[in-house]
């Protein structure tokens, strides 16, 4: 175990003791200047959101339950993933099967028939109670230790999240996982379901998104595991020719109503986009916007940085009414396209796709740098 490893476990260990109460669905609020937000240990998960729209009214723009316990029945039945931090790997893993080093691995098939591991198998990070570490007015972190061996990953990972709040509004992420012993795949994501209008309208069909740097989508089978292809947004491979090109503002219903390159038999959004960083700017770069979102209804905006290669973005096509929406956001239900996920996260099983170039960025050992996902998500009206 490297010296950094054993000072973050320390740490880690130290700190439950003095802060843990073992209550997985307790919530924890975080305050800054016009918003607020809500977690729990479960999942280490976002719960509400609320900024103020353009009537100043707050709104809570995150989709969820208003009982924590809910959360827990809904890994049982519907797995939403509703708000969580997903790994050990997060998205899908062809065959639930990868190789590091000379050794082959075999990880819980947890969809399709057992035919690919979404979102680190039958126990994922969404699943677990993690420890709150750190707790301030404006600042909340959960830690993880993730045993070797656990749903079939080689070696330990330790995982700290921090959300942080600050005002003008921003929501940050900070994600920072160390590999304790071994070689290992490590990807994780947050899964937040967005809707920006709070339910006023039962979609996001309206809404419209810009995601500048999103010239490419990485190619999915029928299941929508990577094939390894990767196509141009702009040279789309069926008509209407240009469901998924957000390269400039356009709304939502404009590609969730016309795109199936989603798997089978399926009208929506549910793709993986590159972002192809501006020229001269570094892989990493942070600086410019990937994606704004902005509410038909509320005129809430919102704005995302992150560090990340890829967003993974869903529009809510498997919704179906069945789900209802917090007290705080009316009497209605999730329907179908009524909310967006955002997924900043590294190109979806690179692992297996080595011609990629993606391998330093997702395979990780005791001697590599920390695995850091930073995305920073600002509102305004
Ligand atoms: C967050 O802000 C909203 C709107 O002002 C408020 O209704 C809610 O009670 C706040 N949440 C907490 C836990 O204080
Ligand atoms: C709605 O979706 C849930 C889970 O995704 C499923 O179990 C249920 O059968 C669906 N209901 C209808 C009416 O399609
Ligand atoms: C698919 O997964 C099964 C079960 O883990 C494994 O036995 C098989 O070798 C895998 N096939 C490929 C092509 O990786
Ligand atoms: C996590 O906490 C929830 C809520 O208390 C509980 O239902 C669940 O069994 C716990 N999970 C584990 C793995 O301890
Ligand atoms: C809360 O904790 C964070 C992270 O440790 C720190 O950056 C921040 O200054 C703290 N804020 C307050 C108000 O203590
Ligand atoms: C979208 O906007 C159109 C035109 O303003 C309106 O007729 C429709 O009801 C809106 N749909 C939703 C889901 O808000
Ligand atoms: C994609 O959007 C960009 C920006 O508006 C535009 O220049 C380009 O023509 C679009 N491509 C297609 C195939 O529609
Ligand atoms: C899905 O969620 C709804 C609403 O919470 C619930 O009634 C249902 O039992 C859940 N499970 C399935 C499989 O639909």
């Amino acid at each position: 175990m490297g010296l950094l490893s054993t000072i973050l476990t320390i740490i880690a260990f130290g700190a439950s003791s003095v802060l843990a109460n073992n209550d997985a669905l307790q919530p924890y609020t975080i305050y800054a200047y016009g918003i607020n937000a809500t977690f729990i240990p479960y999942g280490a998960r976002i719960t509400s959101l609320y900024v103020h729209d353009k009537n100043n009214t707050p709104r809570d723009v995150v989709v969820g339950y208003d009982d924590p316990a809910q959360y827990v029945q809904d890994t049982a039945t519907n797995h939403t993933y509703f708000g969580a931090i997903v790994g050990r790997y997060a998205n899908r893993i062809k065959n639930g099967t990868f190789t590091v080093g000379d050794t082959e691995y075999h990880v819980p098939a947890n969809e399709h028939d057992g035919e690919n591991t979404l979102h680190g198998g039958t126990m994922g990070y969404d699943a677990r109670n993690w420890t709150l570490t750190q707790y301030n007015t404006s600042s909340v972190t959960f830690t993880l230790l993730d045993p070797s061996g656990e749903q079939g990953f080689p070696g330990a990972v330790l995982t700290h999240v921090t959300y942080t709040v600050t005002s003008p509004p921003r929501l940050t992420t900070r994600i920072v996982s160390v590999s304790l012993d071994d070689y290992t795949p490590i990807m994780l994501s947050t899964h937040i379901y967005w809707n920006l209008g709070a339910f006023q309208s039962p979609t996001v069909l309206n809404d419209t998104l810009h995601m500048p740097y999103s010239d490419r989508i990485i190619d999915i089978d029928s299941i929508l595991v990577p094939t390894g292809g990767l196509s141009s947004v702009k040279n789309p491979w069926q008509s209407p020719s240009v469901p998924l090109n957000f390269t400039a503002p356009k709304q939502i219903y404009e590609g969730a109503l016309y795109s199936q390159q989603c798997g089978e038999g399926c009208t929506s959004i549910d793709n993986a986009f590159i972002l192809d960083r501006p020229p001269y700017s570094s892989a990493e770069d942070a600086s410019a916007p990937v994606l704004q979102m902005t509410s038909a209804d509320s005129g809430i905006t919102l704005t995302l940085r992150t560090n990340q290669q890829s967003l993974q973005i869903y529009s809510c096509g498997g919704q179906n009414g069945t789900i209802p929406v917090k007290a705080s956001q009316g009497n209605g239900y999730v329907e179908k396209y009524g909310c967006l996920v955002i997924e900043p996260q590294q190109w979806v099983d690179g692992i297996n796709h080595p011609e990629w170039g993606q391998l330093d960025r997702q395979i990780f050992g005791p001697d590599s740098p920390p695995q850091v996902l930073w995305a920073s998500y600002d509102f305004s009206a």
